[in-house]
């Protein structure tokens, strides 16, 4: 979704609607804006795009020196009005990207307190939380501040408050959100496009912050409350260039977006309010899991990776059987399909070539098919029978990274629907690995900040000439898939293995110039990779272990550690994922290869 926020001495709205059209490019359903007119909070929201907004404002004009505006995806429920933002509660009028997952306890407390909800959203119990708080006497900052520390989840915010004529509160925690600096008037943004019309002058927010802005300047706080400053860069005007804002590459401004590309995805399948998958309700001709025996997907590449996190989710969660397989091998080995199999093809683009036409194939087969995409209009979308989309937006690196996230990020949440559908798990399981789900977000924001540690080792595999990557379960396919991350931008020999297959050959590789990654999550498999990294060290070969800090030391020296967050077994690829791709992108960088557009390589393979 796309924030701004604007406070100044001309007049707001105008400003809010040009933002606000800027960001519409990437699909908005419902649109809203909250200004100041007067002393008091008033909202203009609608269905549909800017225009139909615009509308109501012509109908309904808002005079105001200061608002803030919101376009949303429609994602916990219907674009209905009442769902869409600004939401208000009493003296606060607030916008809000992201997920807040103690949203329940939060309205329920805030709810035997007497205080009613007109939506169904969890962003609207952060507006009644900080009305709640500056109801106590505190100042807007320590009522913000106060708020801030009890949500948990991924966020950005921007809020007005009545009786504070020319303030703008922001904070941000894994979603991201920018200060803009003009002359006379300054702005919030959710990023350097949103406030793009107005200045080229930003400063970023880093993880945690919060901010107060007003018409003269803006003050910044770190997590714990301390001033901060946050440097003032100058973006190039030109849209690409601001689209890359901070990033060196665009491949490390995908890394950053997965908590906001992920999100949006698992929205899609799933409803943090009722705590259901919601896969089954969504569409007419929508495939029923209970009447398919068997599901084959079909895909190239990263994707083909993503459908193998997709089988251990399905088999284990749904007891569905699940066979996963590349697309140019299926489509010419006359594979023996049966009736009752559902094909899924899953591509970022939904052009690959040999992707497409295995799904062609499936379709002429007489088989039921659905497709996994990133582009909604592709002719894999049209193809077949059922889209299932992903929500990454436009993915420009050519080393696929959120599009892969959101890939795995839909079909785990498919998994549950399919467990739901199958009688295989009941409402109480659902409710857990919904939760669990909706964690994702947050942790990978808080997988993100491994950076320091990810560039310490990635300075050393700089100069291996082979990397082997371990890790066993869902955590096998992810091991591949940073083998294939390292070898497509930094052209160092990879392999991933699974970790159990290691003394089975590749073993005899290991010498003190070849390190080891491995993927160690606390499952129910960790120990068995613990002892698989003894087998490593113990013939020398450099070992670096990512796993979670409460994850026991494997027994003897010469393991490397890096910390991950502890996280659920289900979304462990996803928060895991975050450290594969940093790996890979600062080794990328540390040899000083091309990052977004690596030697041989393209975007979308539209040959066989
Ligand atoms: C190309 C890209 C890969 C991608 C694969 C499949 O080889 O370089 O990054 O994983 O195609 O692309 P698709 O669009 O089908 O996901």
């Amino acid at each position: 979704c796309g924030i701004i926020g604007v406070t100044g001495t001309g007049p707001a709205v105008p400003r809010l609607i040009d933002s606000l059209k800027r960001l519409e490019y990437r699909g908005y359903d419902s649109a809203g804006v909250a200004a100041m007119v007067d002393g008091r909070i008033e909202r203009r929201r609608a269905k549909g795009k800017i225009r139909e907004l615009e509308a109501v404002l012509v109908a309904e004009p808002l005079a105001a020196t200061i608002g803030i505006g919101h376009t949303r995806w429609a994602t916990h429920g219907a674009p209905t009005t009442p769902n869409a933002h600004p939401h208000k509660a009493g003296r606060v009028a607030l916008v809000h990207n992201g997920i807040i997952e103690n949203f329940a306890e939060l309205k329920a407390e805030l709810q035997a307190e007497g205080r009613a909800f007109e939506s169904q959203t969890d962003t609207e119990v952060v507006a009644h939380l900080l009305d709640h708080e500056l109801g106590t006497g505190k100042s807007p900052l320590d009522a913000f501040k106060a708020t801030l520390d009890r949500l948990t989840g991924a966020y950005a915010l921007a809020v007005l408050i009545e009786g504070e004529d020319e303030l703008i509160l922001g904070a941000r925690k894994g979603s991201p959100l920018v200060v803009g600096w003009g002359e006379g008037e300054m702005y919030l943004g959710s990023d350097a496009l949103a406030v793009g019309p107005f200045t080229q002058k930003i400063s970023y927010l880093e993880e945690g912050d919060f901010v107060a802005v007003t018409r003269s300047g803006a003050t910044m706080f770190d997590a714990s409350g301390a001033p901060v400053d946050r440097p003032v860069v100058q973006v190039s005007a030109s849209s690409a260039m601001v689209e890359k804002g901070a990033y060196r590459h665009f491949m490390e401004k995908e890394i950053h977006e997965q908590p906001d590309s992920v999100q949006h995805t698992l929205s899609h399948y799933l409803d943090l309010v009722t705590g259901r998958a919601k896969v089954q309700t969504l569409e007419a001709g929508a495939i029923d899991f209970a009447r398919i025996d068997r599901i084959q997907i079909v895909a190239c590449g990263t994707a083909f990776y993503a459908g193998q996190i997709g089988r251990y989710a399905f088999e284990r969660i749904a007891g569905l059987p699940c066979d996963v397989e590349i697309a140019s091998e299926f489509r010419y080995r006359s594979p023996a399909v049966t009736p009752g199999t559902l094909a899924v093809a899953v591509s970022q683009s939904g052009e690959t070539a040999d992707t497409l036409a295995s799904l062609t194939w499936c379709k002429g087969q007489g088989l039921k098919t659905a497709a996994v995409v990133n582009v909604h209009s592709s002719s894999m979308a049209r193809e077949a029978d059922v889209l299932w989309p992903t929500h990454a937006g436009p993915e420009i690196g050519v080393a696929s990274t959120k599009a892969f996230t959101a890939q795995v990020a839909a079909l785990l949440a498919l998994a549950v629907a399919a467990g739901v559908a199958r009688g295989r798990i009941d409402g109480q399981s659902e409710g857990e690995l919904v939760k669990a789900l909706f964690e994702a977000p947050r942790l990978i924001a808080e997988a993100l900040q491994m950076d320091a540690d990810i560039r310490a080792v990635a300075h050393d595999l700089s100069k291996a000439t082979d990397v082997l990557f371990l890790g066993r379960g869902a955590m096998f396919p992810l091991a591949m898939e940073g083998a294939l991350k390292l070898k497509e931008i930094s052209y160092i020999h990879a392999e991933g293995y699974a970790a159990g297959e290691l003394k089975h050959g590749p073993i005899a590789l290991i010498d003190e110039e070849t390190p080891t990654i491995a993927l160690a999550p606390l499952d129910d498999v960790f120990e068995k990779t613990a002892s698989n990294l003894q087998e490593v060290a113990a013939r020398g070969g450099p070992v670096i272990m990512i796993a979670p800090r409460t994850a026991p030391d494997p027994h003897g020296a010469g393991i490397r550690r890096i910390h991950a967050p502890d996280c659920h077994p289900l979304i462990a690829p996803l928060v895991y994922a975050v450290p594969v791709q940093l790996l890979a992108y600062y080794t990328a960088v540390q040899k000083g290869t091309d990052v977004d557009q690596p030697r041989n390589l393209a975007k979308s393979v539209t040959v066989e």
